[in-house]
């Protein structure tokens, strides 16, 4: 049996497990941001396309050009600041103000899910808002305001970087851990706006899977997870999401 939420039809089945699922994970990618006006990184508009992501993402990049690479990251941050979090956003705050077994992974650095009002995120890549020092005084803060000359410098002289974790660099030990453990013990796994092919994160919904989990994916478009899922919802996050929350009996209010 099918259930309308919005222009989203839901099945029984999954209704019944937003109903009831005491543990629920949301893993969101940058399509999740898409309609906050950011650029995801694949597809015809992704910021991967006509940039190379090994000469702007990684730590020999940033040793062999850090002012080119801290130029992305400053343009990065000055898109981040001027978008709002969407509906999609508050969806999944609201879901997780209301019960507290809901877990939030992201591999977004945009601090959006933060802005929404989400009380706890799992960030598995990091935050574009973080500066990190080179040197080994041990600088390591959140940082909003404007970065003046580039490359960003440290009180102490040496280079800062972006806190966000760059292609062959490790993810931070306890986010791993923790979206492992919320992926072992959750019952509902919803994985949206992400292309599921970046590891570990694209691991996570199998993971989930194999420990019994039910696992939806929201994304307009398939995947390599789509084949591999228990149900495929083709609609855009800012609208699944809101259809799934209250789905699951949580008041949201679109503003
Ligand atoms: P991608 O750009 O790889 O994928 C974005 C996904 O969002 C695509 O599958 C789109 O179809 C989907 N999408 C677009 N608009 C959407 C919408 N409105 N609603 C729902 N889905 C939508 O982004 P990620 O999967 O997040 O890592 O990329 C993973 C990692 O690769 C990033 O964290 C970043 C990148 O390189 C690092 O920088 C380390």
């Amino acid at each position: 049996m099918m259930t309308q939420s919005g222009h989203v039809p839901l099945s029984g089945a999954l209704v019944e497990r937003l109903r009831a699922a005491r543990r629920i994970l949301l893993l969101t990618g940058a399509g999740v941001s898409a309609e906050s006006g950011l650029a995801t990184f694949r597809g015809p508009d992704g910021m991967w396309e006509g940039r190379d992501p090994m000469s702007l993402a990684t730590p020999e990049a940033f040793a062999e050009d850090p002012e080119t690479v801290w130029r992305f990251y400053a343009w990065r941050r000055e898109q981040a600041a001027r978008a709002e979090p969407n509906p999609a956003h508050r969806a999944i705050a609201a879901l997780q103000q209301e019960r507290s077994g809901t877990s939030l992974v992201t591999q977004n650095v945009d601090g959006l899910h933060e802005r929404a009002g989400s009380p706890e995120t799992v960030r598995l890549h990091g935050s574009l808002w973080r500066l990190r020092c080179t040197g080994g005084c041990g600088e390591d803060e959140d940082l909003r305001q404007d970065l003046g000359t580039l490359p960003a410098r440290c009180a102490c002289g040496e280079l800062l970087r972006p806190g966000v974790v760059w292609f062959g660099e490790s993810l931070p030990q306890a986010a791993i851990a923790a979206a492992t453990a919320a992926a072992e013990s959750a019952e509902l796994v919803i994985v949206a706006g992400t292309s599921s092919v970046v590891y570990p994160a694209a691991a996570l919904p199998e993971l989930a899977r194999r420990h019994g989990a039910y696992v939806v994916e929201v994304n307009p478009e398939a995947t390599p997870l789509t084949g591999r899922v228990d149900e495929a919802l083709p609609n855009p996050a800012g609208t699944a999401l809101p259809a799934l929350v209250r789905a699951a009996g949580v008041r949201f209010e679109e503003s």
